[in-house]
């Protein structure tokens, strides 16, 4: 249920992902493959490359640069138009990184070190974490409530820091007596929004996996894909009718929901066909739909890829009109909060 704050906002869809590495089948349907299918609705779509994010760890700068455009080639590959949606990369609008600074007088240190994506990446030696990667949830909010966004599709594996940002939108409101950020909405919905690793059905598909084997990248040709998944870790058991049958069996759900999300069916209806067939039978036909599904969206990429400098102009482009948006919305958050106006 959206919090009744939210009907005083227009509504507004804004997401982002991590030029830390090449994308992966999570993050097409996790992300992507959402987020263009929410274009053209009654909210207005704005989609970010989170360039400021991917350096809270080290990121070689040549190679962070190519995988900002990689970035947006998979975006648009995906479907997301720049002509319906605003694409742009996080850097080149400054407000995302001093509503941040507002936003880390209004968190606490204690909500931070709660995180457990902090405590994940940071490790063992977290004091020699960077101070970004500590900070990165408020960043994270500053995204969104730059644009007072009401709703925000994401994996499941980012639903913690939308709570957070629901917090900070909800303090911001409440310690100011205003109601000036919407408490903004997560949308984890589909089959989609965990995607495991092919290598264990425990662990999440991540492009930071040390196996490449691990996962499907959107650059994979058809036989790396077919090849990937004939090897996806499995059991010996033959396939139930419906997916009640398969709720110890992580890794054959997995396959399952992906093909389901691959193909617009529910993993029911992927069952009902596959019923007493083992993993003999069904991984060809995945990786059938797979390849059927990525190899035009991984060759559109390098059609986009070809040309780095219509990239950048569609960028460049994307953030004028985000920073259109986003700045009247910083102006009055810092004249909230006692700050002069630094436009008029
Ligand atoms: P990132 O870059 O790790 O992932 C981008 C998006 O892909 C989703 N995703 C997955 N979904 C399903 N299965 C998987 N295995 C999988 N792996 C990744 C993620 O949930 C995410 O939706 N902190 C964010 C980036 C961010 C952001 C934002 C997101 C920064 N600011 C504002 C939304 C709104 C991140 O690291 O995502």
């Amino acid at each position: 249920m959206s919090d009744p704050i939210n009907a005083q906002f227009r509504p507004r869809i804004f997401s982002g992902i991590q030029p830390s590495g090449g994308l992966t089948l999570g993050n097409y349907l996790g992300a992507l493959k959402r987020f263009a299918a929410l274009q053209g609705g009654e909210a207005e779509t704005i989609y970010c490359i989170v360039d400021l994010h991917a350096i809270t760890v080290w990121q070689e700068p040549e190679q962070l640069r190519a995988r900002i455009r990689e970035a947006a080639a998979a975006f648009m590959a995906a479907g997301v138009d720049p002509a319906q949606s605003i694409l742009f990369n996080q850097s080149q609008v400054s407000a995302h990184a001093e509503m941040a600074w507002l936003f880390n007088t209004v968190a606490r240190v204690g909500w931070m070190y709660r995180m457990t994506q902090f405590k994940d990446k940071a490790g063992k030696n977290s004091e020699n974490a960077s101070l970004g990667l500590l900070a990165y949830p408020a960043l994270m909010a500053a995204d969104i409530l730059t644009y007072q966004a009401t709703a925000v599709p994401v994996g499941e594996d980012q639903k913690q820091h939308l709570e957070l940002t629901r917090d900070i939108a909800a303090k911001f409101n409440h310690d100011y007596g205003v109601t000036h950020f919407p408490i903004t909405e997560p949308l984890i919905e589909g089959v989609a929004t965990r995607v495991m690793s092919l290598r264990d059905g425990s662990r999440k598909m991540s492009k930071s996996d040390p196996s490449d084997a691990s996962r499907i990248n959107l650059t994979d040709d058809a036989d790396t894909i077919a090849t990937k998944i004939r090897k996806a870790r499995t059991d010996a058991d033959p396939l139930p009718g419906s997916m009640e049958g398969l709720k110890d069996r992580p890794e054959a759900k997995n396959l399952v929901n992906i093909y389901a999300a691959l193909a617009d069916e529910t993993p029911d209806e992927v069952l009902a066909r596959f019923e007493g067939q083992g993993f003999g039978a069904f991984k060809p036909a995945l990786a059938e739909v797979a390849v059927s599904a990525l190899s035009p969206i991984t060759a559109r990429m390098s059609d986009y890829m070809a040309d780095p400098a219509q990239i950048d102009r569609t960028l460049a482009d994307g953030a004028d009109r985000a920073a259109a948006i986003a700045l009247p919305i910083l102006e009055r958050t810092k004249e909230i909060m006692g700050l002069l106006r630094t436009r008029n």
